[in-house]
């Protein structure tokens, strides 16, 4: 492989002037070059390695680059981030870290690259390029990193249990590239992580839920979720999945294993959507049915009101977490509660008022809905499979027939409750609301259309009814 390929963008030379104007060497490491090789996509981000000071190089590489951009230091951490041209450019210093025996803290001292590379997280992850002038683009693969990508292996540089203590969220990395990548983790590190996988704890949600986010939006998340879930890190994550775990049987009655499932329909939806949030609902969709589980000698299983239940964890689980509390988590809130509204409609003859009421309750997201419906149909049951899979199709036709005809999506009252007050020149009062939910209830019913006339009319025959007069001045 021509590895000067992937030094082509002309922030290189720049990069590699600058160290040598400064005395350090150089290298772009990391990511960068282990996507390069893969071939994988779009360069978001390039992490560059010096020999020396990781901070001086940045600032010096501001300095030669024609806009001149900021650089944004990070002191704590030594390291300097610029950005141009669209990309991220983040500068550390090479570093060792050496245990002394009184303080179990990592003191952090300037390296060699090699000692850069040895406290790295993944050997495909320690591959390094060459800046300086007269080995430019050459690679420094000191621990057999292009042989681990061909292969499709994670390991660690060093022993995994000093990998993975020198920073935990390391363990949910290696599930997230396996996942991404389709790559498989070498067992003495899933062993290790089997073994520290309490060690999660001392880490901040923000950054697990960032891991996890990244597994969701694979192509198969299942493959994270099964290896989370084996190495016990599931447990301190989301113990609400695992406890969907398992399948009870009383007097030879059984129900299916929810987890299972779940990974199941998580996998069907990520085949037909991106969208994160709804891939979230997938994950959750069944997790009120743990706490709602009843056998009964007449129905056997039963996980009743489990929609309900499960919308309220998804408040409890995204708090914990510390997940945005905003309109993301209303949605898969929405999406849980009504995961099970559609599949109860097409056990009956589909009508038109029951499409409506669906429309109407789903709002503008009664397609995401439907789509985690048809995710949901995990039967191995050829006959039923087809039949709830035609049956969705048809409701799928009917919203889009009753949507033309009703314009049910976004509902707005045909008649405003200002409109109600004025023609029977009546206050707030209750009779307003039942005049409203009047027209709203004929029209889901399809009992007068959505239009303003119609509405008018039921207005004034219900104010009758209820014994109202209409205003003169009207
Ligand atoms: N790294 C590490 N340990 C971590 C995080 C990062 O050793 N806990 C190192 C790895 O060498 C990694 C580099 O820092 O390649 C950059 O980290 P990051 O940008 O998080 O990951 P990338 O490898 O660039 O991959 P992605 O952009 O897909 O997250």
């Amino acid at each position: 492989m021509n590895y000067k390929e992937a030094l082509q963008h002309n922030i290189f030379k720049i990069i590699s002037k600058s160290a040598s104007q400064l005395g350090f060497e150089s290298y772009v490491i990391g990511g960068y070059v282990r996507d390069f090789i893969l071939k994988r996509g779009q360069v978001k981000d390039i992490d560059i390695v010096a020999v020396g000071d990781g901070i001086k190089l940045a600032e010096q590489v501001a300095k030669n680059l024609p806009n001149n951009p900021q650089v944004q230091v990070f002191k704590t951490y030594g390291t300097a981030m610029l950005r141009y041209d669209d990309i991220e450019i983040e500068f550390v210093g090479a570093r060792k870290e050496s245990y002394t025996e009184n303080s179990r803290n990592p003191s952090v001292k300037n390296g060699t690259l090699q000692d850069d590379q040895n406290r790295r997280d993944f050997t495909i992850n320690t591959l390094a390029l060459n800046l300086n002038e007269a080995q430019f683009g050459d690679l420094l693969d000191s621990f057999a990193g292009v042989k681990d990508l061909e292969n499709k292996i994670i390991r660690t540089p060093l022993d995994p249990d000093i990998t993975y203590s020198d920073d935990p969220l390391r363990m949910m990395r290696a599930i997230r590239f396996a996942t991404q990548l389709d790559f498989i983790i070498e067992e003495q590190s899933l062993k290790a992580i089997s073994k520290n996988s309490d060690r999660i704890k001392i880490i901040t949600n923000e950054r697990i839920v960032t891991e996890l986010n990244k597994i969701l939006e694979s192509k198969k998340p299942s493959i994270g979720f099964l290896l989370l879930e084996k190495t016990g890190l599931l447990n301190y994550i989301l113990p609400e999945l695992t406890a969907l775990k398992g399948i009870d049987e009383v007097e030879g009655q059984r129900h299916k294993d929810n987890f299972y499932h779940t990974l199941e329909v998580l996998d069907n939806i990520s085949e037909n959507t991106d969208n994160l949030w709804l891939r979230w609902a997938a994950l959750l969709h069944d997790i009120g049915k743990a706490p709602t589980k009843k056998f009964s000698k007449k129905v056997g299983w039963t996980f009743h009101g489990h929609e309900f239940e499960g919308s309220k964890m998804v408040f409890h689980l995204f708090k914990r977490l510390k997940m945005p509390l905003n309109d993301k988590m209303k949605f898969v809130q929405k999406m849980v509660l009504m995961s099970s509204r559609p599949i109860a409609l097409v056990n009956e003859e589909v009508t038109d008022s029951a499409v409506r009421r669906l429309m109407f309750d789903a709002g503008e997201f009664v397609d995401d809905l439907m789509t985690l419906c048809e995710a949901d149909i995990t039967t191995k049951n050829a006959k039923k499979f087809n039949k709830y899979h035609n049956n969705f199709k048809i409701v799928r036709e009917k919203i889009v027939e009753v949507e033309e005809r009703d314009h049910i999506r976004n509902f707005q009252p045909p008649i405003s409750g200002e409109e109600i007050m004025k023609t029977f020149n009546i206050k707030p009062s209750r009779e307003i609301g039942n005049i409203k939910e009047t027209i709203k209830e004929a029209i889901l019913e399809g009992d007068i259309p959505n239009e303003y006339e119609a509405a008018y009319e039921l207005m004034l025959k219900e104010g009758k009814r209820l014994g109202l007069k209409v205003s003169v001045s009207q």
